[in-house]
C-alpha cells in the first residue's frame, strides 16, 4: 500500500481527482468504480471542474457504485443514486446507460446482487475503484465479520455505521437498516484501489489499516494483500501514524 499525506481535505481531493483524470485521458473505456459519503464529494468537485474546464469528458467511461441503500426509491434525496446524480453525473457527459449502481427496490434483492456482479463482469475489470473508510473499517458496506471472499450482497448495517449516516436524515429511524454492496471479492479484483482518508475521526482507523492482521474484522485489512492500493489521507487523519 501506498501512502501519500496531503494537507486538507481540498489537496486529498485534488490529488484523487489526478489520479482519475490520467485514467481517462490514457485509455479509451475506462472503467471506474465509485463511492458514496462525505470523503469523495470534493473528489468530484474537481473531476466537474475538468469537464467545465474542457480538459476532461467522462463520455467513454463506464461507473460502477460501491452501494446503494436497500427500501428506498432511486428517487429518493438520500438514495446514493440521487448522491451520484446530484454531486457528479449530472454536471457532465457521462452517459446515463453507463453509470450503474444496485437497485435497492428491486422486487429480488438476490437476483439484483447476482446481476450487478454480471454487470461488472461484463465490463472486464474496474480500473480504479475510490474507497472512503468507515470508522469500524468497513468499505463499501462490508461490516467486520464479513466474509472477504464474497460477492456483492445484501448486508445488515451496523447501528454504528447508521448513526455515521443519520447525518443525512432527518433521524436515525429513517436510515436504513440493509443495504446492497460489492462484496469485498468484488473490489479485491479491481486493477488499482484508492483510499481516501480525511479528518481526525478516521486517524484510529488509519493507524489500524496498517497496524491490523488482515482480519475479517477490521475490513480494510484486507487492500495490504491487494498489489496496487493508493492511500490519500491528509494531515489531520494520518495524525497517529508514525513517520
Ligand atoms: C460509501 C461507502 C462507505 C463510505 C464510508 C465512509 O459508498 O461505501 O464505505 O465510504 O462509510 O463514509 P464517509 O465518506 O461519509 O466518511
Amino acid at each position: 500500500m501506498k501512502l501519500i499525506t496531503v494537507k486538507n481535505y481540498d489537496e486529498m481531493s485534488q490529488k484523487a481527482s489526478s489520479f482519475i483524470l490520467d485514467l481517462i485521458q490514457s485509455k479509451e473505456n475506462p472503467v471506474l468504480g465509485l463511492a458514496t459519503g462525505s470523503t469523495p464529494e470534493g473528489l468530484y468537485r474537481y473531476l466537474i471542474e475538468a469537464y467545465k474546464e474542457g480538459k476532461a469528458s467522462f463520455q467513454h467511461v463506464t461507473t460502477f457504485n460501491l452501494d446503494e441503500y436497500v427500501g428506498i426509491e432511486r428517487a429518493d434525496a438520500n438514495s446514493y443514486y440521487s448522491f451520484m446524480q446530484e454531486n457528479f453525473f449530472k454536471h457532465v457527459d457521462i452517459s446515463p446507460s453507463q453509470t450503474f449502481l444496485p437497485n435497492g427496490k428491486a422486487a429480488d434483492l438476490q437476483a439484483e446482487c447476482e446481476d450487478y456482479e454480471q454487470l461488472i463482469s461484463n465490463a472486464s475489470q474496474i480500473d480504479i475503484q475510490v474507497l472512503g473508510l468507515g470508522l469500524n473499517g468497513h468499505i463499501g458496506f462490508n461490516e467486520p465479520g464479513t466474509p472477504f471472499s464474497i460477492r456483492t450482497h445484501v448486508v445488515d448495517l451496523e447501528e454504528s455505521t447508521r448513526e455515521a449516516n443519520s447525518r443525512f436524515f432527518e433521524s436515525i429511524d429513517e436510515v436504513p437498516t440493509q443495504a446492497i454492496t460489492m462484496g469485498i471479492g468484488t473490489i479485491m479484483e479491481s486493477k488499482m484501489i484508492l483510499l481516501l482518508v480525511s479528518g481526525e475521526q478516521k486517524a484510529e482507523a488509519l493507524v489500524r489499516l496498517f497496524t491490523n492482521e488482515v482480519s475479517e474484522e477490521f475490513p480494510a485489512s484486507i487492500l495490504q494483500n491487494h498489489p496496487n492500493v493508493v492511500i490519500i489521507a491528509d494531515e489531520a487523519a494520518s495524525k497517529h501514524l508514525s513517520k
